[in-house]
């Protein structure tokens, strides 16, 4: 699939980018009391930016740094983009972080690739084609049960009654699942579960850019993604609960019985 490639190649010169910025000065600035940017962001966010504008210059581009390009009409198709997914590891050097795109169309996330550079671990997946890592076909867990499941989640920035309504979340997960974690790139989070190496996720307030690719991913592996009270997902939505399906009612369960 064309897009597909061409979000493949993307990502991977994007991730590039991010490399080179691995053991460099960084240029860190506050977006906000904890959110950062950094000139590999940027850089990484220019160069995509350039390449699809080159290429479809119809095309319509929302970018996390940037916002809106490109065509404005949205009908050929939208670029959602995160030129950086975990730029708080990225500017300590934790080697945890992406680059995430994803291609949408009527409303549908057609294909997206997220590309951990540290790894050199190549996701993606397209509708219908399935979705891979490098070449290896994805498949979530077999993991029916919540207690044995290894849980990944994020925290938003910020907002202090936010962080308190995700603590709570948190808490509850710890009781009912084996173990949570908190990686820091929700689009890998995403890829993770796709892959198995875990058997949910849940966040708040996350953006397109952050999932965009991941559902494209994470669905065409058998995953299952839905709000939080389990209704249908949407990249532009405010909650995601994602998982390998088996463990997905459960999920919602802890949820509901948690104040947002
Ligand atoms: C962040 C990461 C993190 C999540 C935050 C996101 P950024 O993206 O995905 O895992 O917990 O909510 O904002 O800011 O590093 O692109
Ligand atoms: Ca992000
Ligand atoms: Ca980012």
């Amino acid at each position: 699939m064309e897009y597909l490639d061409f979000a493949i190649e993307l990502a991977r010169a994007a991730g590039d980018v991010l490399k080179h910025y691995m053991d460099r000065e960084k240029q860190v600035e506050l977006k906000g009391r904890a959110n950062l940017v950094t000139i590999a962001d940027k850089e990484s966010e220019a160069l995509v930016i350039r390449r699809i504008l080159e290429r479809y210059p119809t095309h319509t581009i929302l970018a996390e740094e940037s916002g809106v390009s490109g065509g404005r009409e949205g009908g050929a198709g939208t670029w959602i983009i995160d030129p950086l997914d975990g730029t708080t590891n990225f500017a300590h050097g934790y080697p945890f972080f992406s680059v995430s795109i994803g291609f949408e169309r009527a409303g549908s996330v057609l294909c997206g690739a997220v590309y951990d550079p540290c790894r050199d671990e190549m996701f993606s997946g397209a509708r219908g084609l399935g979705s891979f890592m490098n070449g290896q076909r994805l498949h979530v867990s077999d993991t029916d049960r919540l207690g044995g499941g290894l849980i990944l989640t994020g925290f938003p920035y910020g907002v202090r009654e936010k962080m308190k309504a995700a603590m709570v979340q948190f808490e509850a997960f710890l009781f009912e699942s084996q173990a949570v974690r908190r990686g820091g790139s929700a689009a890998l989070d995403l890829c993770y579960t796709a892959l198995g190496r875990c058997d949910g996720f849940w966040e708040m307030d996350l953006h397109p850019w952050d999932t965009a690719a991941g559902l494209v991913i994470l669905e065409e592996a058998g995953g299952r993604v839905t709000d939080f009270a389990g209704n249908p997902f949407s990249i532009y939505g405010k909650q995601i609960v994602a998982s390998n399906r088996k463990i997905h009612d459960e999920m919602v369960a802890v949820l509901a019985k948690c104040p947002l």
